[in-house]
């Protein structure tokens, strides 16, 4: 495994982390305790360091699964938790709720599930800039800084062009931008990146595998189950990236390289990318992810390495 340090934290995150969107259930498939054990044993046995999960991802369930397994195994020190807020999970809807009380809630709803009292990176889960723009919600947060609830406040942009947001984030104390980066969809590379190396900001490129399109182990009319989210992509779009990753696959992915380890390597060699957190569903998913930080296209010499 290979480490960077996330911008202007302290946190020294592995170069692949594991996101856990998939433990809420959302991904054609509920997990159980012991599955989410394995994963994360795994996760630890290759040097994983880093666990992206949010306070909607099955209402706290996936916090839950992340909570009871780091108090189990004694283990909280060894991780560096990043989770989100916006969203309340009294709410089965699960709509949005971000006046500064309401997170306030949330953040501790989110500490008792993740059976911690502090979270090192706390992030705006994807809101848009009217409930972003609100000096009474980061006026909290920075008190919750100042608590040590929170080690770093992060904003995980929804829009992957969002410089609003992106731009804002040392005027907030925010140390990390969480975007969706991947080689179907490269278009923080015009604005976002830009901004983030100015400030010094630690990068999270979430979705790097496309919701696992670029695995390629899909092929154009790939079916997904109703509980699966990508049941819900458009249909066409879906086909027409599908087709792409089979060029993609003949044509830039070298013999004898596994797609998936590929295409996280891919995002991890951009200057501005401190790390990638592709969802995971199996210790064999987190072992070969991992992989992709010895790949070659993964060099030493990264602004952020550390050595
Ligand atoms: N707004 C936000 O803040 C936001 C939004 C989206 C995601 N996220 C975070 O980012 C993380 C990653 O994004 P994502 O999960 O949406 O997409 P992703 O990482 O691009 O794709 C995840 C899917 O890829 C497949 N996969 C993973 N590793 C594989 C491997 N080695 N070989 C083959 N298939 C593999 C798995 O699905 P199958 O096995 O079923 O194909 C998995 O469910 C999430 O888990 C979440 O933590 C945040």
């Amino acid at each position: 495994m290979k480490y960077r340090t996330l911008g202007k934290t302290e946190l020294k995150v592995s170069v692949v982390g594991v996101g856990t969107w998939q433990f809420g259930g959302a991904w054609g498939k509920d997990f159980t305790q012991d599955e989410v054990d394995a994963i994360l044993d795994k996760a630890q046995e290759v040097g994983i360091n880093l666990l992206d999960t949010a306070e909607c991802y099955g209402h706290h369930l996936s916090e839950n699964f992340i909570g009871n397994y780091v108090e189990r195994r004694g283990s909280r020190d060894k991780w560096i938790i990043a989770t989100k807020f916006g969203h309340s999970a009294l709410d089965k809807n699960n709509s949005s709720h971000w006046a500064a009380d309401e997170v306030r809630t949330q953040l501790e709803e989110s500490l008792k599930s993740l059976r911690t009292d502090y979270i090192d990176l706390y992030q705006f889960h994807s809101g848009p800039d009217s409930v972003f723009d609100n000096d009474e919600l980061w006026t909290m947060l920075d008190k919750q800084v100042q608590a040590g609830k929170i080690r770093n406040l992060g904003i995980s942009i929804g829009s992957n062009d969002n410089l609003h947001q992106t731009a804002a984030a040392s005027k907030i104390n925010a140390k990390a931008i969480q975007v969706v980066y991947n080689r179907l969809d490269t278009t923080p590379e015009n604005r976002v990146f830009p901004s983030c190396i100015e400030q010094d900001l630690g990068v999270l490129a979430r979705v790097p595998l496309a919701s696992g399109y670029l695995s390629g182990k899909y092929k154009p009319g790939a079916v997904f189950a109703a509980n699966d989210v990508r049941s819900n992509h458009d249909k066409e779009l879906t086909a027409s990236r599908l087709r792409r990753v089979e060029e993609i696959s003949r044509t830039e992915v070298p013999a004898n390289v596994n797609m998936a380890e590929w295409a996280l390597a891919w995002c991890l060699k951009h200057p501005a990318v401190t790390c990638v957190i592709p969802g995971c569903k199996s210790p064999e998913q987190v072992e070969t992810n991992a992989r992709a930080a010895s790949l070659d296209l993964v060099a030493d010499n990264h602004p952020q390495s550390v050595s």
